[in-house]
């Protein structure tokens, strides 16, 4: 049986928080276990290189995303996990790319127009004041990230489908110059997961300022969860389930009986401080043993990088032969031979 291939790249900028965790982590994690696929899943430093001039930064975040997905059981010798810099193969490929992309493609992806919509609203005089190429084309870069290991089926969020979609345009343009290399890829939205609201009721975002990490001490989780917003009402009032994040928060985490019991309680009307306590003991309990095995790792940074070595070897025995055909096919390569 030929295993189904998904592949998406986790950005390496800031600490995986609770949101990034029910939203993508738990879903990509549990689809990486089934049988009939096979996970490509890497940490997409060349991407984020585009957010932050910080190297500390960006090397700490590496290592804190790459130990939550290690900590939370990604079983890294059935799946590809790989550091998306370890592959050249990926940037060499996405020059090829670039020649086959138009660049009126590029001028149409939402991230570049909204840069280019924030300047105006600035009344800035040039409308691409602070606009790298590397946001410019971010996608022909993540094209690469896909057709390099022909992979069919991408798990990313609902901002990233046009993405795909010029993903699709790129492969087929260059499929009609040099004949059938690439798979056309479609995007997998997990529908069902649900998108929690951070302290401050808005969406769970690094950019909000307002996230729970995953993995924070337990000391601290218990004081972000007691931060989080709640409304004025008094113990003994029955309290609304749909408008609390307490309760959105906690239902990501539970059964439907567990949900449904919680629900009674707001009927019955819990008090916010009560809610706080049970819904830190309850992810509490869940999140301890791989908790405590993240902060192992962050003392092992010598282990998380044999792990991404390891990725990076297994990837490349893919990417070198495949870049190399790819090269053959539009006149690079020995002369002679
Ligand atoms: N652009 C994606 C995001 O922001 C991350 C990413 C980079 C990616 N390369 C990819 C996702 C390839 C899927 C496939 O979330």
């Amino acid at each position: 049986m030929q295993k189904e291939r998904f592949l998406t790249g986790i950005q390496t900028t800031g600490t995986p928080h609770l949101g990034n965790y029910v939203g993508a982590i738990r879903p990509a994690i549990e689809a990486s276990t089934r049988q009939d696929r096979i996970a490509f899943y890497f940490l997409a430093d060349l991407h984020s290189l585009i957010k932050t001039g910080e190297p500390e930064k960006l090397r700490q975040s590496t290592m804190e995303v790459a130990a939550t997905w290690l900590a939370l059981g990604l079983d890294t010798d059935k799946n590809y996990f790989y550091r998306q810099s370890d592959i050249p193969e990926i940037p060499e490929l996405t020059w090829i790319l670039n020649c086959f992309t138009a660049k009126g493609l590029m001028n149409r992806a939402h991230s570049y127009k909204d840069s280019v919509q924030k300047n105006a609203e600035a009344g800035t005089a040039d409308p691409d004041q602070g606009i790298s190429m590397g946001l410019f084309s971010y996608p022909v870069l993540m094209a690469a990230d896909i057709l390099m290991f022909k992979a069919r089926k991408v798990p990313v969020g609902r901002d990233q489908i046009q993405h795909l979609e010029m993903t699709r345009d790129i492969a087929t343009r260059f499929n009609h110059y040099y004949g059938d290399f690439f798979e056309l890829p479609e995007p997998v939205i997990e529908e069902r997961a649900a998108v929690l609201s951070g302290l401050d009721g808005r969406k769970m975002s690094k950019s909000y300022n307002n996230i729970i990490p995953i993995f924070a001490p337990e000391k601290e989780l218990r004081k972000l969860i007691n931060k989080i917003q709640t409304n004025s009402q008094l113990p003994g009032e029955p309290k609304d389930p749909a408008t609390s994040p307490l309760f959105q928060i906690y239902k990501a985490f539970a059964s439907d009986t567990e949900t449904a019991e919680i629900e009674k309680r707001y009927a019955e009307g819990i008090a916010w401080g009560e809610m706080k306590a049970v819904l830190f003991e309850f992810i509490n309990q869940q999140i301890s043993e791989a908790r405590n095995h993240y902060w192992e790792l962050l003392r092992q940074p010598g282990f998380i990088e044999a792990e991404l070595r390891k990725g990076a070897e297994k990837a490349r025995s893919i990417s070198v032969p495949f870049l190399k055909e790819i090269k053959s096919a539009v006149g690079f390569g020995p002369l002679g031979g």
